[in-house]
């Protein structure tokens, strides 16, 4: 089993400590398990400029792709995602706004839909649940299957040391993801998460390879066409009959709400 763990703070510091704890308690039910590590600083992504070019042309185009490019082969090649992610003014830091946007794109063209990730944050008093929730509403998009999460109130700036509470809390969100990972369980997608898939499905149409405003989705979304969600994930008949009706949406929507760009 593959584990990569993506640190997105500017260093290693409260949350790495957390994430050190998550990562002794997965060795300790697992030694076979290999972890990699990413760390956002060292990586030097300049800022996305909002050219919208992963949108329109495919992210291969992206002025930034040597820098993300990479990552997504990592993502792509493991089994699961620790995410390390510490709380600045109530959100995630720069560096992981500045990842994250880099792959906005993927919500109108998902894929990793067998990942799991595990979303660490701590803060100094509050917010460190809204942390890990605001990646926990991203990902589903991007295709990831679940999302655990564990958000740490530290009480530090640079000097927390995880107490018996916290790491009996960690061992315990680390052992519900590690066993998911080992099961090889996907889950069934929740609705929400219907509404991009079938949504940007439908739409693509106006911009198919041809059109006026033909964009990259034109071309990804014939892999999945018909499908309400990804081959391989479970979806009960009551989600397939909410993926008809968000694709009636989404054709009664489409001409009325061409998006143009200039050329
Ligand atoms: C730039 C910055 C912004 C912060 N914003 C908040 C905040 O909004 N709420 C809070 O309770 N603590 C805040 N803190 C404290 C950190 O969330 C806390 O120390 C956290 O554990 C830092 O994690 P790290 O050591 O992994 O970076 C902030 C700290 C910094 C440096």
């Amino acid at each position: 089993m593959r584990i990569l763990i993506i640190n997105g703070s500017p260093r290693k510091g409260n949350t790495w400590r957390l994430t050190e704890k998550v990562k002794e308690r997965i060795e300790g039910l697992d030694n076979t398990v290999r972890f990699e590590e990413i760390h956002l600083s060292e990586r030097n992504i300049p800022f996305c400029t909002g050219c919208s070019v992963c949108f329109r042309k495919g992210h291969i185009f992206c002025p930034h792709n040597q820098y993300i490019q990479p990552i997504m082969d990592k993502i792509a090649d493991c089994d699961g995602v620790i995410f390390a992610v510490s709380c600045f003014q109530g959100a995630v830091p720069a560096l992981t706004k500045n990842f994250t946007d880099h792959l906005a794109f993927l919500i109108h063209r998902p894929r990793y839909f067998d990942k799991k990730a595990l979303i660490i944050s701590t803060t100094g008093g509050v917010s460190a649940d809204s942390v890990t929730q605001s990646l926990a509403n991203t990902l589903p998009g991007w295709g990831f299957n679940k999302c655990y999460q564990l958000p740490i109130i530290a009480l530090s700036w640079n000097d927390y040391k995880p107490s018996e509470k916290h790491i009996k809390k960690a061992y315990k969100i680390s052992k519900a993801f590690y066993m998911d990972l080992k099961s090889g369980k996907l889950h069934s997608p929740k609705i929400g998460v219907l509404i991009p898939f079938n949504l940007f499905q439908t739409m693509c149409e106006e911009y198919a390879p041809g059109t006026e405003y033909e964009t990259q989705d034109g071309v990804f979304w014939k892999q999945y066409a018909g499908m309400k969600y990804a081959p391989g994930i479970p979806l009960p008949i009551h989600k397939k009959v909410v993926g008809k009706l968000i694709c009636q949406v989404g054709k009664h929507l489409s001409p009325r709400m061409l998006v143009t760009y200039k050329k």
